[in-house]
Protein backbone atom coordinates (compact mmCIF):
# COMPACT_ATOMS: atom_id res chain seq x y z
CA UNK A 1 0.00 0.00 0.00
CA UNK A 2 1.51 3.17 -1.05
CA UNK A 3 2.22 5.73 2.16
CA UNK A 4 -0.48 8.01 3.38
CA UNK A 5 1.51 10.98 4.07
CA UNK A 6 2.81 10.72 0.48
CA UNK A 7 -0.19 10.83 -1.36
CA UNK A 8 -2.65 13.67 -2.83
CA UNK A 9 -5.50 14.41 0.13
CA UNK A 10 -8.70 15.53 -0.45
CA UNK A 11 -9.67 18.70 1.45
CA UNK A 12 -13.51 17.74 2.55
CA UNK A 13 -14.47 14.13 3.24
CA UNK A 14 -18.72 13.39 2.91
CA UNK A 15 -19.38 9.95 4.59
CA UNK A 16 -22.63 8.15 3.78
CA UNK A 17 -22.52 6.03 7.05
CA UNK A 18 -25.36 3.52 5.58
CA UNK A 19 -25.34 -0.06 6.62
CA UNK A 20 -26.05 -0.25 10.45
CA UNK A 21 -29.22 -2.05 10.02
CA UNK A 22 -27.47 -4.86 8.05
CA UNK A 23 -24.61 -4.68 10.53
CA UNK A 24 -27.49 -5.54 13.53
CA UNK A 25 -29.31 -7.76 11.34
CA UNK A 26 -26.54 -9.89 10.18
CA UNK A 27 -25.84 -10.46 14.24
CA UNK A 28 -29.53 -11.67 14.97
CA UNK A 29 -29.94 -8.38 17.05
CA UNK A 30 -32.61 -5.44 16.54
CA UNK A 31 -31.65 -2.52 14.56
CA UNK A 32 -31.14 0.08 17.02
CA UNK A 33 -28.08 -2.07 18.09
CA UNK A 34 -26.90 -1.16 14.94
CA UNK A 35 -27.24 2.39 15.49
CA UNK A 36 -25.86 1.98 18.87
CA UNK A 37 -22.74 0.54 17.08
CA UNK A 38 -22.77 2.95 14.62
CA UNK A 39 -22.67 5.63 16.53
CA UNK A 40 -19.82 4.72 19.08
CA UNK A 41 -18.10 3.87 15.69
CA UNK A 42 -18.44 7.88 14.36
CA UNK A 43 -17.36 8.90 17.79
CA UNK A 44 -13.46 6.63 17.36
CA UNK A 45 -13.70 7.21 13.07
CA UNK A 46 -13.46 11.01 14.49
CA UNK A 47 -11.10 10.94 16.82
CA UNK A 48 -8.50 8.80 14.48
CA UNK A 49 -9.61 10.51 11.35
CA UNK A 50 -8.69 14.16 13.43
CA UNK A 51 -4.80 12.54 12.57
CA UNK A 52 -5.14 13.29 9.13
CA UNK A 53 -4.04 16.12 7.00
CA UNK A 54 -7.72 16.75 5.98
CA UNK A 55 -9.11 19.80 7.13
CA UNK A 56 -12.96 19.26 6.99
CA UNK A 57 -15.26 16.16 7.56
CA UNK A 58 -19.05 16.00 6.99
CA UNK A 59 -21.00 13.11 8.32
CA UNK A 60 -24.32 11.91 7.33
CA UNK A 61 -26.32 10.90 10.16
CA UNK A 62 -30.19 11.55 9.25
CA UNK A 63 -31.87 12.48 6.47
CA UNK A 64 -35.19 14.40 6.35
CA UNK A 65 -36.31 10.86 4.69
CA UNK A 66 -35.61 9.34 7.65
CA UNK A 67 -38.59 10.49 9.64
CA UNK A 68 -40.58 7.94 7.01
CA UNK A 69 -38.96 4.82 9.19
CA UNK A 70 -40.92 3.31 12.02
CA UNK A 71 -41.27 5.41 15.06
CA UNK A 72 -39.91 3.21 17.63
CA UNK A 73 -36.38 3.38 15.23
CA UNK A 74 -36.77 7.07 15.05
CA UNK A 75 -37.13 7.72 18.81
CA UNK A 76 -34.13 5.11 19.03
CA UNK A 77 -31.98 7.38 16.89
CA UNK A 78 -32.86 10.54 17.72
CA UNK A 79 -32.41 9.22 22.04
CA UNK A 80 -29.19 7.67 20.59
CA UNK A 81 -27.64 11.11 19.72
CA UNK A 82 -29.04 13.34 22.80
CA UNK A 83 -26.61 10.36 25.09
CA UNK A 84 -23.88 11.08 22.63
CA UNK A 85 -23.62 14.43 22.58
CA UNK A 86 -22.59 15.64 25.67
CA UNK A 87 -19.17 13.24 25.52
CA UNK A 88 -18.82 14.07 21.84
CA UNK A 89 -18.83 17.35 22.39
CA UNK A 90 -16.12 17.10 24.97
CA UNK A 91 -13.33 14.61 22.93
CA UNK A 92 -14.17 17.60 20.07
CA UNK A 93 -13.04 20.40 22.05
CA UNK A 94 -10.38 18.74 23.54
CA UNK A 95 -9.11 17.69 19.93
CA UNK A 96 -9.36 21.47 19.03
CA UNK A 97 -12.22 20.26 16.58
CA UNK A 98 -15.06 22.50 15.28
CA UNK A 99 -18.36 20.95 15.18
CA UNK A 100 -21.05 22.26 13.20
CA UNK A 101 -24.64 21.54 11.77
CA UNK A 102 -26.10 20.70 8.32
CA UNK A 103 -30.03 20.72 7.92
CA UNK A 104 -33.06 21.69 9.84
CA UNK A 105 -33.58 22.05 13.54
CA UNK A 106 -37.31 22.46 13.32
CA UNK A 107 -38.29 18.86 14.50
CA UNK A 108 -35.46 18.28 16.94
CA UNK A 109 -36.22 18.98 20.80
CA UNK A 110 -35.79 22.28 22.57
CA UNK A 111 -33.52 19.89 24.44
CA UNK A 112 -31.09 18.78 21.66
CA UNK A 113 -31.75 22.26 19.72
CA UNK A 114 -30.09 24.01 22.60
CA UNK A 115 -27.12 21.14 23.37
CA UNK A 116 -26.41 21.25 19.40
CA UNK A 117 -25.82 25.39 19.62
CA UNK A 118 -23.99 25.18 23.17
CA UNK A 119 -21.54 22.23 20.87
CA UNK A 120 -21.54 24.99 17.80
CA UNK A 121 -20.78 28.13 20.46
CA UNK A 122 -18.45 26.07 22.07
CA UNK A 123 -16.11 24.70 19.60
CA UNK A 124 -16.45 27.65 16.35
CA UNK A 125 -12.59 29.21 17.53
CA UNK A 126 -11.04 25.80 17.22
CA UNK A 127 -8.98 25.32 14.46
CA UNK A 128 -8.34 21.76 14.21
CA UNK A 129 -10.43 19.53 11.88
CA UNK A 130 -13.94 20.76 11.11
CA UNK A 131 -16.30 17.96 11.55
CA UNK A 132 -19.88 18.55 10.32
CA UNK A 133 -23.31 16.86 11.21
CA UNK A 134 -25.77 16.47 8.71
CA UNK A 135 -28.66 15.34 11.33
CA UNK A 136 -32.49 16.11 10.20
CA UNK A 137 -30.78 17.34 6.56
CA UNK A 138 -32.04 17.17 2.74
CA UNK A 139 -30.32 18.26 0.08
CA UNK A 140 -33.08 19.73 -1.76
CA UNK A 141 -34.54 21.03 1.56
CA UNK A 142 -31.11 23.03 1.94
CA UNK A 143 -32.01 24.51 -1.42
CA UNK A 144 -35.44 25.67 -0.91
CA UNK A 145 -33.76 26.71 2.52
CA UNK A 146 -31.22 29.27 0.68
CA UNK A 147 -34.09 30.37 -1.95
CA UNK A 148 -36.12 31.60 0.65
CA UNK A 149 -33.70 33.58 2.31
CA UNK A 150 -32.51 35.23 -0.68
CA UNK A 151 -35.49 35.94 -1.44
CA UNK A 152 -36.99 37.08 2.23
CA UNK A 153 -33.45 39.32 1.67
CA UNK A 154 -34.82 41.03 -1.52
CA UNK A 155 -31.53 39.98 -3.76
CA UNK A 156 -32.13 41.10 -7.15
CA UNK A 157 -31.89 38.57 -9.11
CA UNK A 158 -28.83 39.60 -11.47
CA UNK A 159 -26.71 39.67 -8.59
CA UNK A 160 -27.55 35.55 -7.83
CA UNK A 161 -24.42 33.09 -9.03
CA UNK A 162 -23.28 30.17 -7.81
CA UNK A 163 -20.73 32.08 -5.27
CA UNK A 164 -23.87 33.92 -3.56
CA UNK A 165 -25.89 31.04 -3.70
CA UNK A 166 -23.50 28.86 -1.67
CA UNK A 167 -23.53 31.38 0.76
CA UNK A 168 -26.75 30.48 1.78
CA UNK A 169 -26.70 27.39 1.79
CA UNK A 170 -25.72 25.08 5.30
CA UNK A 171 -22.42 24.62 4.02
CA UNK A 172 -21.56 28.88 3.53
CA UNK A 173 -17.96 28.84 4.40
CA UNK A 174 -17.21 24.77 3.70
CA UNK A 175 -15.48 23.95 0.78
CA UNK A 176 -17.02 21.27 -1.38
CA UNK A 177 -16.96 18.11 -0.27
CA UNK A 178 -13.58 16.37 -2.67
CA UNK A 179 -13.95 13.10 -2.03
CA UNK A 180 -17.35 11.46 -1.29
CA UNK A 181 -17.70 7.82 0.22
CA UNK A 182 -20.69 5.63 0.73
CA UNK A 183 -20.44 2.65 2.72
CA UNK A 184 -23.06 -0.53 2.86
CA UNK A 185 -22.93 -1.44 -0.67
CA UNK A 186 -25.62 1.08 -2.22
CA UNK A 187 -25.08 3.74 -4.30
CA UNK A 188 -26.75 6.47 -4.49
CA UNK A 189 -26.33 10.17 -2.95
CA UNK A 190 -30.33 9.74 -0.80
CA UNK A 191 -29.99 13.67 -1.09
CA UNK A 192 -26.74 14.40 0.56
CA UNK A 193 -25.08 17.76 -0.34
CA UNK A 194 -26.80 17.96 -3.75
CA UNK A 195 -25.43 21.04 -4.94
CA UNK A 196 -22.21 20.57 -3.16
CA UNK A 197 -21.13 17.00 -4.89
CA UNK A 198 -21.06 18.69 -8.23
CA UNK A 199 -17.51 17.77 -9.18
CA UNK A 200 -17.02 15.45 -6.22
CA UNK A 201 -15.07 11.94 -6.65
CA UNK A 202 -16.89 9.25 -5.13
CA UNK A 203 -16.42 5.95 -3.18
CA UNK A 204 -19.22 3.59 -2.71
CA UNK A 205 -17.79 -0.09 -0.92
CA UNK A 206 -20.27 -2.98 0.26
CA UNK A 207 -18.35 -2.43 3.75
CA UNK A 208 -20.51 -1.70 6.38
CA UNK A 209 -20.70 1.63 8.71
CA UNK A 210 -19.86 -0.29 11.90
CA UNK A 211 -16.82 -1.69 9.94
CA UNK A 212 -15.17 0.97 8.65
CA UNK A 213 -12.02 1.13 9.87
CA UNK A 214 -8.88 3.20 9.58
CA UNK A 215 -7.58 0.28 6.89
CA UNK A 216 -10.81 1.04 5.09
CA UNK A 217 -11.00 4.86 5.22
CA UNK A 218 -7.10 4.58 3.90
CA UNK A 219 -8.04 2.54 0.39
CA UNK A 220 -10.45 5.31 -0.24
CA UNK A 221 -8.05 8.03 0.22
CA UNK A 222 -5.51 6.16 -1.92
CA UNK A 223 -8.40 4.85 -4.38
CA UNK A 224 -8.84 8.98 -4.59
CA UNK A 225 -5.23 9.96 -5.00
CA UNK A 226 -5.26 8.33 -8.14
CA UNK A 227 -8.34 9.73 -9.69
CA UNK A 228 -7.78 12.53 -12.55
CA UNK A 229 -10.04 15.37 -12.06
CA UNK A 230 -10.38 17.57 -14.94
CA UNK A 231 -13.67 19.77 -13.70
CA UNK A 232 -14.68 20.11 -17.76
CA UNK A 233 -11.48 20.63 -18.80
CA UNK A 234 -8.79 18.38 -20.13
CA UNK A 235 -5.94 18.47 -18.06
CA UNK A 236 -6.09 16.76 -15.01
CA UNK A 237 -5.76 19.33 -12.13
C1 LIG B 1 -27.65 4.29 8.30
O1 LIG B 1 -27.93 2.94 8.49
C2 LIG B 1 -28.13 5.12 9.47
C3 LIG B 1 -29.33 5.92 9.18
C4 LIG B 1 -29.90 6.06 8.01
C5 LIG B 1 -29.93 6.62 10.30
P1 LIG B 1 -29.31 2.29 8.07
O2 LIG B 1 -30.25 2.33 9.22
O3 LIG B 1 -29.83 2.89 6.82
O4 LIG B 1 -28.85 0.79 7.81
P2 LIG B 1 -29.35 -0.17 6.66
O5 LIG B 1 -29.10 0.53 5.37
O6 LIG B 1 -30.80 -0.44 6.90
O7 LIG B 1 -28.49 -1.39 6.82
C1 LIG C 1 -28.85 7.60 3.84
O1 LIG C 1 -29.11 6.27 4.15
C2 LIG C 1 -28.99 8.46 5.05
C3 LIG C 1 -27.97 8.28 6.07
C4 LIG C 1 -26.96 7.45 6.04
C5 LIG C 1 -28.13 9.13 7.21
P1 LIG C 1 -30.54 5.60 3.93
O2 LIG C 1 -30.41 4.19 4.35
O3 LIG C 1 -31.58 6.43 4.56
O4 LIG C 1 -30.70 5.73 2.34
P2 LIG C 1 -31.61 4.93 1.33
O5 LIG C 1 -33.00 4.93 1.88
O6 LIG C 1 -31.06 3.56 1.24
O7 LIG C 1 -31.48 5.68 0.05
MG1 LIG D 1 -29.61 2.46 4.83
Amino acid sequence: MPDIKKIKLPRHVAIIMDGNGRWAKKRHKPRIFGHEKGAMHARDFVEFFSSYDIPYLTLYAFSTENWNRPKAEVEGIIKLLSEHLDEAIKIAHAKNIRIKHLGRMDRLSPGIQKKASQAINLTKDNTGLTVSIAFNYGGRSEIVDAVQSIVRKKIDAAKIDEDLFSKYLYTSGIPDPDLFIRTGDEMRLSNFLIWQAAYAELYFTPVLWPDFDREELEKALIAYSKRHRRFGGLRTV
